[in-house]
Formats: structure tokens, sequence, C-alpha cells
């Protein structure tokens, strides 16, 4: 039977890829690389380096997905994303049944771990839900950003016994950051911490973290949110593309057992 690795790779440095991945690599056949356009190409690159880095005997091949366009005429964000995936899945299924021998290997190498803010898994659910091919598959998981980002700047996520909320730019409100001691924010293209109102809130940002790009600001949004704006503004024009996460940490969040 055909089987599918989902290898979480980490967020872009290649000694941050665990020995579980570097196994899983190397019986691989197949790698289904995902180009999402020019400005991403480092972080197609990345892959194939990490091919190049850690594979014993490289008699694999590579087959190149160009991703689908997403709709942006579709109404709400839920329903775009959704047809999306709905793409994603037929080109997805087309390829393990064409590219990919019945006692053969395949792979989708994931940039940090396939749990957070990937869709690659509910892509394999929707192409099982649809019973046109059979194979088995397993998910060997990878160092997150949020981790590296946490590495870096030598802090734990979470003070004592406290919560901690990852959420998207999209979805930072100040009454979330109020209420949550701890909120981690991903995929935030517009710096939404300038939105927080308390400036006393501190903030542990990184872009590129674990890459040689790397750039690390941390102090309250007093401090740094104008800094770390500039910079992620030079970043992304020099690069041609930034990832950045952070943590807000509110002291005064209302806690329930306080
Ligand atoms: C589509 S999500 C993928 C998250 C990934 N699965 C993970 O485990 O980190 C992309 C977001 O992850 C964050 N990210 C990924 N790599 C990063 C890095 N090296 N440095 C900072 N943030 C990163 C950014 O918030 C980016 O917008």
């Amino acid at each position: 039977m055909r089987k599918l690795y989902i290898i979480g790779i980490g967020p872009g440095n290649p000694e941050q890829v665990t020995i579980q991945a570097i196994k899983a690599i190397n019986q691989v056949d197949v790698f289904f690389i995902t180009n999402k356009g020019e400005t991403k190409s480092d972080l197609t690159q990345f892959r194939k380096e990490i091919c190049e880095r850690y594979i014993d005997e490289p008699s694999y091949r590579t087959i190149e997905i160009i991703d689908p366009w997403r709709d942006p005429t579709i109404d709400s964000y839920t329903s775009q994303v959704e047809a999306w995936h709905q793409q994603r899945a037929l080109i997805y299924e087309d390829l393990i049944k064409n590219e990919l021998q019945e006692d053969e290997c395949g792979a989708f190498l994931i940039w940090g771990d396939p749990s957070l803010y990937d869709s690659t898994l509910r892509v394999i659910d929707q192409i099982i839900g649809r019973g046109q091919i059979h194979f088995d598959y397993e998910v060997i998981p990878g160092i997150t950003s949020i981790q590296a980002l946490a590495a870096r700047h030598k802090i734990t996520l979470n003070g004592i016994g406290e919560s901690i909320c990852i959420t998207t730019g999209r979805q930072l409100s100040t009454d979330l950051v109020s209420s949550t001691e701890n909120v981690v924010v991903m995929l935030d293209g517009t710096c939404s911490f300038k939105n927080v109102l308390d400036k006393e809130v501190e903030i542990y940002w990184g872009a590129y973290v674990g890459s040689d790009k790397e750039i690390l600001l941390s102090g309250t949004l007093a401090e740094t949110l104008e800094s770390i704006e500039a910079a992620r503004s030079a970043a992304r024009e020099k690069n041609g593309w930034v990832m950045d996460t952070y943590l807000l940490r509110n002291p005064s969040a209302r806690r329930l057992d306080k």
C-alpha cells in the first residue's frame, strides 16, 4: 500500500529537524513540495536543502505543486479557505495516484509542525473522505515557530499556572489581551499589536526565528512598537517576505482564580 509521511521540519533552522523526521525522510521516494510563488521560494529552497543535507542515498524524486489560487470573490474568509482546500485535495489526490507507485512512500514537508496553522492534515482527511485512493499515513511532529521563539528569548510562554492563547493577527483584540495573560500571535501581516490599548503589555517578537535572517525584539509595547514595525517592514522590503510570531504578556490580565 502507498504510504504518506506528513513531516514537521521546524521553522527554518536545519538543526531543528528531529531524528524521527530524518529517519522518515530517508524512507521517502517522492517529496511533494508546494510552491507558493516567487516570494516564498526561500521556503521551498529550505525543504530542498533538508533533503540534500539529510538523505543518505539520494534516489528520491521531487514533485513541485503549484498552490491553487484562493478566490477573493467568495464571501466569507472561511468559505474562501474551504474552497481552496477542496482544490488542494483534488490536486494532491491526483498526484498521489499518478506519481506514487502502490509500494512507494511519499512525503509532505511541513513548516514547523503540522498541528499548527497548517491545512495539510485537513486536506488529507478530505482525500480519504472522497474514497478514490487508499494509502496509509503517519504524522511526524516538528518544532513550531512558537517553541523556537520562546527558546531564542529564553522565556517560558506562561507564568505559574497561567493559560496561553494562540491566535492570529486577525483575531487579536484589546479584550483578548486584557483577559488572557499570555497571547501568542501568528499569521499577522499588519502588526496588530499596535491596536492593543494597554501599552504596558510586554511583547516578545521574532521574525525568521532560527534562521540566519533572525530578528528578535522585546520590551513593553510603549518601548518597542515603533522599532518592531520598522524592522518588520525593512525586512520584508529586503527579503520579499517575512514571517513573524510574538508573545504578548499582560501581567495585569484578569485570572479566574485571582
Ligand atoms: C502558516 S503558519 C505555519 C506555522 C507552523 N506550522 C509552525 O508550526 O510554526 C505561518 C506562520 O508561522 C509563523 N512562523 C513560521 N515560521 C516562523 C519563523 N521562522 N519565525 C517567526 N515566525 C514564524 C508566522 O507567524 C507565520 O505567519
